[in-house]
């Protein structure tokens, strides 16, 4: 599968991006960087070190959005995923030189690539604004696997909203309106795609590649910070990590398709609905709504590429 990620790394962004990069099967083609859990610079940063662990500093960065369109100034997220993203980890920016490219340049790479598939693991924003500067070529990509939304159960940045649609929810719908297959992978699913500190102890035990040194303290640290936001749960969900999965194995997941939409305003901003009344009644529609996943497969799935050498 060739891959291209929107993200904003971010703790389950990082592993995101890691199983991506150890997976035999997916080729990542682009990193495209923007605001969300921290600023987009450190976004990029975050990405670079990844990147270089992995020795594939040839991938190309791209430049992301620093806020929504709304033009409101971004809120990050540094009580989850640490001051730089990454948790307890800080990358010396002084250290990593790359070039983050122009958004632009990344038309190049979905027309020489008929089958791109894009995972958006944050806002919604700098994907939407392919879409508007070039809605001919972004029609051209097989897939869209959007972390984003929450159905039929609370948000996590407010009572009703997920915190990627809620950022920059008229983004949100930009995307369902004209993404041509979208795979929603929401709250409601990536909230059970639990690692917990045992697993993340068992994945430094076995793992046999450079990340083997991350997993304990970005697991722990990603725990810590849930055991707060969700006094009593075991671990932490790895939202981002589920949505290229999904992508890598959507015969693991379980869709509806049903129209989504997002609101734009007032006190339920962000929050992601669809018409569920009559649950088995699949809608003539191109979104699909993830409500289930094999959580035994994520698991294997997970400790054989993340352990797999380089
Ligand atoms: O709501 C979870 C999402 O918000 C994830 O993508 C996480 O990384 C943050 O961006
Ligand atoms: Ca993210």
């Amino acid at each position: 599968m060739k891959l291209l990620i929107f993200c904003d790394p971010g703790i389950d962004d990082a592993m995101a991006l890691i199983y991506a990069l150890l997976h035999p099967k997916i080729e990542v083609l682009g990193l495209v960087c923007s605001y969300g859990n921290v600023d987009k610079i450190t976004a990029a940063y975050n990405t670079a070190h990844i990147l270089q662990l992995a020795g594939r500093m040839d991938i190309p960065i791209f430049n992301g959005a620093e806020m929504p369109v709304s033009g409101e100034l971004a809120n990050y997220y540094p009580e989850i995923h640490g001051e730089d993203g990454i948790g307890p980890i800080k990358v010396k920016k002084a250290s990593y030189q790359f070039r983050i490219r122009n958004l632009g340049e990344v038309f190049e790479i979905i027309k020489r690539n008929k089958d791109l598939v894009i995972a958006d693991l944050g806002r919604s924003t700098t994907l939407a604004a392919c879409f508007l500067l070039n809605r001919e070529v972004m029609r051209e990509v097989k897939e869209l696997h959007i972390m984003g939304g929450a159905f039929m159960v609370p948000g996590n940045v407010t009572p009703v909203a997920e915190a990627n649609f809620f950022g920059d929810p008229t983004s949100a719908n930009l995307l369902l309106a004209h993404g041509k297959k979208v795979f929603l992978t929401p709250l409601n699913v990536t909230q059970k795609a639990i690692i917990t500190n045992d697993h993340a102890e068992a994945l430094e035990y076995y793992t046999k590649n450079i990340f083997k040194e991350m997993y304990v303290p970005i697991i722990n640290y990603y725990a810590k910070a849930y055991s707060k936001l969700l006094p009593g749960i075991e671990g932490a969900p790895f939202h981002d990590l589920l949505t290229v999965y999904s992508a890598a194995h959507p015969e693991r997941m379980q869709y509806l398709a049903k129209k989504v939409h997002v609101v734009v305003e007032g006190k339920t901003r962000g929050k992601s609905f669809a018409d569920f009344r009559h649950m088995n009644v699949e809608n003539e529609s191109k979104h699909h709504i993830a409500l289930g996943f094999d959580y035994e497969h994520f698991l294997q799935e997970v400790f054989q590429i993340l352990t797999r050498p380089l």
